[in-house]
């Protein structure tokens, strides 16, 4: 449904994107991560056709985005940064616009907006001016211009930036309703989103692909994958239990996760590919520590991000 073929672009002496090149086919629901400025909604913006490549380029439902990018506006749904719309023009107006530009037949329009409308509850705001909405019923007026014409490719840049929880939920819900019959992109700061919608993610830093796999994937890159969390009670020398365990073999480091009033908690940190909770538990109880916890740590994203883009974000390059 979208393919990208190595993407670059460059704004003057400065590249933005590197050249990025990947495939979503439909029923995935692919997350683009990456620091501020790492070229996410660049690249959002040369599949969409807004921004025009500068070398290479992206095939939408067949068509080419450097040749034929009106028939690649038609199939794709597109909510940029920041959702712009007409200031002056209601919600109802403006998907009417919308409506009417998408070709959705006239007697079909009615009907479609309210449908729209009621999904993304912009209901109460539909002839109140948009420049007087908040961020949220803003970026709400965004998401329906959206999805009006049921397109096959959806783009989001930050479809929830700024919605308040309750309406991420709803949003992530919708999302997730549509995934199956949609190729989806969206971008997103909120790394539980990641887990939330996406059944993939792509990191960007600087311009360039760092890592692409499911959630799950991504998280085995932490160091804290498979390392155990345990807690134990009436310890009376943390520092020497800590060290104990640091010397079993599959255990590559120990952090101290706090201890207090003779309860000592510690993360276990395995050698890289091994698993340690077997080991943790059986040299616990050879030694008849009080285990009160002991659980198996699924790897952090937020721990994966950092370590993959340390030193990124925008700036020269
Ligand atoms: N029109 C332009 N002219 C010059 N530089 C630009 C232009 N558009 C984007 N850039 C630069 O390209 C880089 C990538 O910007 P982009 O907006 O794609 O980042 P992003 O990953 O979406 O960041 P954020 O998380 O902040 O939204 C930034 O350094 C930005 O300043
Ligand atoms: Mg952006």
């Amino acid at each position: 449904m979208i393919e990208t073929r190595n993407l670059v672009k460059r704004f003057g002496p400065f590249t933005a994107v590197a050249g990025v090149s990947f495939k979503v086919e439909r029923g995935e629901v692919l997350g683009f991560l990456g620091p501020n400025g790492a070229g996410k909604s660049t690249t959002m913006k040369m599949i969409t056709g807004f921004l025009t490549p500068t070398e290479g380029t992206a095939i939408v439902c067949g068509h080419d985005v450097t040749s034929d990018a009106l028939a690649v506006k038609e199939k794709v749904g597109y909510l940029p940064e920041g959702a712009p719309a007409y200031p002056d023009m209601t919600p109802a107006g403006f998907l009417r616009f919308i409506a009417e530009v998408r070709g959705i037949p006239a007697e079909k329009r009615k009907a479609r907006i309210d449908e729209v409308a009621a999904m993304v509850h912009l209901e109460g705001v539909m002839h109140q001016s948009i420049e007087t909405l908040s961020k949220g019923y803003k970026r709400r007026v965004g998401l329906a211009q959206a999805v009006l014409h049921d397109p096959d490719v959806l783009i989001m840049d930050e479809p929830t930036d700024g919605l308040d929880p309750n309406q991420k939920h709803e949003v992530r819900a919708l999302i997730q309703s549509m995934a199956a019959r949609k190729a989806i992109i969206l971008s997103t700061h909120i790394l539980e989103e990641v887990d939330a919608v996406c059944t993939r993610a792509i990191v960007i830093n600087r311009g360039s692909i760092v890592a692409d796999g499911t959630p799950d994937q991504l998280r085995s890159r932490s160091r804290y994958y498979n390392a155990v969390a345990i807690t134990i009670a009436a310890v009376s020398q943390p520092g020497a239990v800590r060290d104990e365990i640091a010397r079993l073999p599959g255990v590559d480091e120990v952090e101290d996760a706090g201890s207090a009033s003779g309860r000592a908690s510690f993360t276990v940190i395995p050698k890289r590919g091994r698993t340690v909770v077997e080991e943790v538990s059986r040299h616990a109880r050879a030694k008849g520590w009080a285990v009160d916890e002991l659980r198996v740590e699924g790897g952090r994203l937020d721990e994966v991000f950092r370590t993959i883009t340390a030193g990124g974000g925008g700036g020269a390059r």
